[in-house]
């Protein structure tokens, strides 16, 4: 993971360097560093812990004057959270400095090389040896330099160098980890993402896999792997950087969950007709792409793949669709198995996870038409893809998705609905009742909001709980896991999720006097089995909470406390129920005084097998 920064231009770097890092900070926060060319050479301050850690050890060391200098904020892969670990990474000459983001995987080799060629490595990463490298290779050309380096590297990186002897110049490259160049007035920036570069400007470039550039405060020169300068296309970020502060609320998490209906409703808003058809013709995705499809393979990690296994159940009900979902690390190594027409769709926050990524090659050299779900502008899946749907979920800051999860849920219903016109699954009617319901899901999401003072109280009684389980059948099975996979993620609590009828063979004898049990009841369909499943449990003592859009009688001697949703299609009403779940999950993490916005061994974006 880790995140790289870039700073040229006329004003102080430090500050700006500073704020890129601090809105990279999710992508890792073992340590953080930067690197400044001054009048007397590259000067390198870097620190165990986090940005704020590495302010205070510049400002203790006085003012460093610099209009060019690179950044680093570590997420520990090769060698442990520490000082000398901590990147930017100097060449022994001093020369050099150098910030890498990825696995050098060849790096034991190339280390073992420059170690009997007599460099004395200061440092147990394998970044170290890119420094050394480039040092070697650098003749007062840096991309000369940088191009015989990338020859050397195998494996994945963002690279972004300063030399001492070309002031206002960074080089930078990329294979397989993001990296932008924000073109600003008289100055530019590198980063990893892009609120990073928002202090300065909205426009960038995105770098290409093996592309050179050259960046000087008058502009970028591009060159591919080879040498030949090319021309690229200049982007503009479509928000402001306000999306991507606190404004005013504790955390990012709560701010984003509270952005849900927004994020929803900017999702769907262009992608449902005014007779309601679903219209994903701008991304390419119209009926014929699912014609001929046999099979549907969705494809994601962590809670994007939750977000998958409720698009699942929405196309196989609605579509008649076999739908295979399988984690990205499991699915690339599975030698999977693909027919002509089978359709992959990758669901990916971030655009950059290297699983995922990796299952989406594979699955495209096998045959697949490959759709992304992707939120972040321009990022390597969106790139890739045969089909790109952007969710308009806005930046997402807190290292646990919640806004970027429902608009994932968002898109997965529109294209089941796509899916089932193109079969004749359903008849138009039908999909445009389904189409004025998805219109009105963002203010049904303002309303599930409204549950979060219950939440917040049922996680002042059960925050001191050691184990927790989630259960639910169908869409409120896939709700459960995600729910779990939060309370983990944010609470540092043991949680698991079943599917209600598993219960009984085997996790039910965990279940002790107090063990709370959150059961997910959303499913008409399915309500009598569930409660007969949360019977069982509140029989062995559990503490029910139950949460249901059913207006069934509720026997109090069954669960100990309700809350209550609006009622919708079944297939949608996961984006109603995570609500409540993700308010528990951060009040829980909040009276444990856990790190809400940035979990303990997590990061936001996952760029390492
Ligand atoms: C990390 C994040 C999760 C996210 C997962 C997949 O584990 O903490 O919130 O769901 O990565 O990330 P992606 O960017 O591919 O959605």
């Amino acid at each position: 993971m880790c995140g790289i920064v870039g700073f040229t231009g006329g004003r102080q770097a430090v500050p700006v360097l500073l704020q890129g890092l601090y809105t990279l900070e999710y992508r890792g926060y073992d340590s953080a560093g930067v690197a400044l060319q001054t009048k007397d050479g590259i000067k390198t301050v870097k620190t165990q812990g986090r940005i704020k850690a590495l302010e205070e050890k510049i400002e203790a060391g006085g003012e460093i004057s610099s209009v060019c200098g690179i950044g680093h904020t570590r997420w520990a892969t090769h060698g442990a959270p520490s000082d000398r670990n901590s990147h930017p990474h100097e060449s022994e000459d001093g020369r050099v400095a150098l910030v890498h983001n990825g696995i050098i995987e060849n790096y034991l080799e190339l280390k073992t090389a420059l170690t009997n060629d007599g460099v004395t490595f200061k440092s147990d990463t394998d970044s170290e040896v890119a420094a050394h490298l480039f040092s070697r290779a650098f003749h007062g050309d840096g991309v000369a330099a940088m191009m015989d380096v990338c020859k050397q590297l195998r494996g994945s990186y963002a690279l972004a160098v300063i030399t001492g002897e070309n002031p206002g110049e960074m080089i930078c490259t990329r294979h397989d980890n993001p990296l932008i160049v924000g073109i600003g007035e008289g100055e530019c920036m590198i980063a990893s993402d892009i609120p990073a570069i928002m202090s300065i400007t909205k426009r960038f470039i995105v770098v290409g896999d093996g592309e050179i550039v050259r960046v000087r405060p008058e502009g970028v020169e591009v060159y591919t792997s080879d040498g030949a300068r090319i021309e690229k296309e200049v982007q503009t970020v479509n928000w402001d950087i306000q999306g991507a502060q606190k404004g005013g609320y504790d955390h990012f998490m709560i701010k984003e969950i509270m952005e849900q209906p927004k994020a929803v409703r900017d999702t769907i808003a262009s992608r449902i007709t005014s007779d309601n058809m679903p219209d994903l013709m701008s991304e390419g995705v119209g009926i014929e792409v699912f014609k001929e499809a046999r099979n549907i393979h969705i494809v994601a990690c962590g809670s994007a793949y939750y977000a998958g296994l409720a698009g699942k159940v929405a196309f196989e009900r609605l579509a008649r669709l076999p739908v295979l979902a399988n984690v990205a690390s499991e699915f690339r190594y599975s030698d999977p198995i693909i027919e002509k027409g089978d359709i992959c769709i990758i669901i990916s926050q971030s655009g950059e996870t290297a699983d995922t990524l990796a299952a989406m090659r594979e699955a495209k050299a096998r045959g697949a038409i490959t759709i992304a779900v992707v939120n972040v502008l321009a990022s390597s899946a969106a790139r890739e893809a045969d089909h790109v749907i952007y969710t308009w979920a806005g930046p997402e800051i807190a290292v646990a998705t919640t806004k970027a999860y429902s608009a994932q849920l968002a898109v997965m219903y529109l294209l089941a609905l796509t899916a089932a016109k193109a079969r004749g699954t359903l008849t138009d009617h039908e999909i445009q009742n389904y189409c004025r319901d998805m219109k009105e899901l963002p203010s049904m999401i303002e309303g599930a909001l409204e549950t979060k003072e219950e939440m917040k109280k049922l996680a002042e009684l059960y925050h001191d709980s050691h184990d927790a389980f989630f259960i639910g059948r169908g869409i409120d099975y896939a709700v459960a896991q995600e729910g779990s996979l939060k309370l983990k993620e944010i609470a540092y609590v043991h949680s698991e999720a079943y599917a209600g009828g598993e219960l009984k063979h085997g996790p039910i004898s965990l279940i002790e006097e107090g063990t709370p049990v959150v059961a997910l009841a959303c499913d008409p369909a399915l309500y009598e089995k569930q409660i007969s499943n949360i019977k069982s449990v509140k029989a062995r003592g559990a503490k029910v909470i139950l949460i249901t859009n059913g207006d069934f009688a509720i026997d109090p001697e069954m669960c100990d406390h309700v809350v209550k949703l609006k009622s919708c299609p079944y297939f949608m009403s996961g984006s109603l129920s995570i609500i409540p779940v993700q308010f528990f999950a951060y009040y829980v993490g909040v009276d444990r005084g856990c790190d809400i916005d940035k979990p303990r061994n997590l990061a936001k974006s996952v760029t390492v097998e």
